[in-house]
């Protein structure tokens, strides 16, 4: 979070979907004191993910109208192909129109004028950001970026840059680089604990007990990332420091490569933005 901002003047924060991502959001937004438990709203069809909300002390419902009417920023925090489901629950549980909303979709694929379209239908004036956030906001290592929608102000930017800061780095970025952005950072956790599983596997396999063997492979990708962000150099110097000639890592290195790693990640990125480009377009 930027130093000496709070905030204030947005009020109230809801969130409509109460799974995984709205809960590494909130918790992020509620371990770092910028809002108080009583100040989000959040709404999910059954209870199924209610219980760590509950235990936060937010205010929980199955009504997506209460937090639309009760928040100043609303999450859209369910998957893609329930976005209809939950606007038509907006617009039934809605007791009274509401107005000066700003909408901050979470949802991978699903395109600023698509989200602005259906949005206005029932809130007509409403601001839309569209973000791209991670899992890892939850730890405070979380990578995010946003696109702003055509009525979207600098202050709502600000609000939601402040947001998501408080769980890692945030920028804004142009819409066309979402889905690609999406492709790594948001699916990327998901990547790395695999690599992190099968470097385990590796050691257990020589021998390392499991739990040794996880705890070292999570801390070695940890440095390596914190290597790669604290020295500035290219990942490439930083691997060539470490391959002594004849040493033992250059061998792990051309075991790496006879397997296709660097090709079989890029082609992970690129499946996953293709398949965000893809859920997108089923909107
Ligand atoms: N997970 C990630 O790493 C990640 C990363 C980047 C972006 N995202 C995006 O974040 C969004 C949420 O993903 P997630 O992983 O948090 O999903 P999730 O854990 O499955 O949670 C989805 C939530 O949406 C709720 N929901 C379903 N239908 C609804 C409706 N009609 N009205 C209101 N709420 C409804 C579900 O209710 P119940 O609790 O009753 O089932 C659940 O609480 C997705 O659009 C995804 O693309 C996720």
């Amino acid at each position: 979070m930027d130093a000496g901002k709070t905030l204030e003047g947005v009020g109230k924060v809801g969130f409509v979907g109460a799974g995984n991502m709205a809960q590494a959001i909130g918790g992020a937004l509620l371990r770092t004191g910028l809002l108080k438990a009583s100040n989000i709203y959040v709404s999910s069809p059954s209870n199924t993910n209610k219980g760590p909300w509950i235990h936060f002390g937010t205010h929980t419902t199955t009504e997506n109208g209460c937090v639309v009417e009760n928040s100043d920023v609303i999450f859209l925090a369910m998957k893609p192909i329930y976005l209809d489901a939950a606007l038509v629950d907006i617009k039934n549980t809605l007791k009274q129109p509401v107005s000066n909303k700003l909408f901050v979709s979470l949802l991978a694929g699903v395109p600023l004028k698509v989200l602005e379209e259906k949005i206005h239908r029932i809130v007509p004036d409403a601001r839309v950001i569209r973000v791209m956030p991670n899992t890892p906001v939850l730890v405070g290592a979380g990578c995010s970026v946003f696109s702003c929608g055509t009525t979207a102000t600098k202050k709502d930017a600000e609000v939601v840059k402040m947001m998501l800061s408080t769980g890692g780095i945030c920028q804004e970025i142009s819409e066309s680089l979402i889905d690609a952005a999406g492709g790594l950072s948001g699916c990327g956790p998901a990547y790395v604990y695999l690599i992190i599983e099968a470097l385990s596997d590796g050691a257990v396999k020589m021998g390392v007990p499991r739990a040794m063997a996880t705890q070292f492979a999570s801390q070695t990708v940890l440095g390596a990332a914190k290597m790669v962000l604290e020295t500035g150099k290219h990942p490439g110097q930083l691997k060539d420091e470490v391959c002594s000639p004849g040493g033992t890592t250059i061998c792990g290195i051309h075991a790496l490569e006879k397997g296709g790693v660097r090709s079989t990640l890029m082609e992970a990125v690129e499946a996953a933005t293709k398949r965000a480009a893809e859920l997108g377009k089923n909107k």
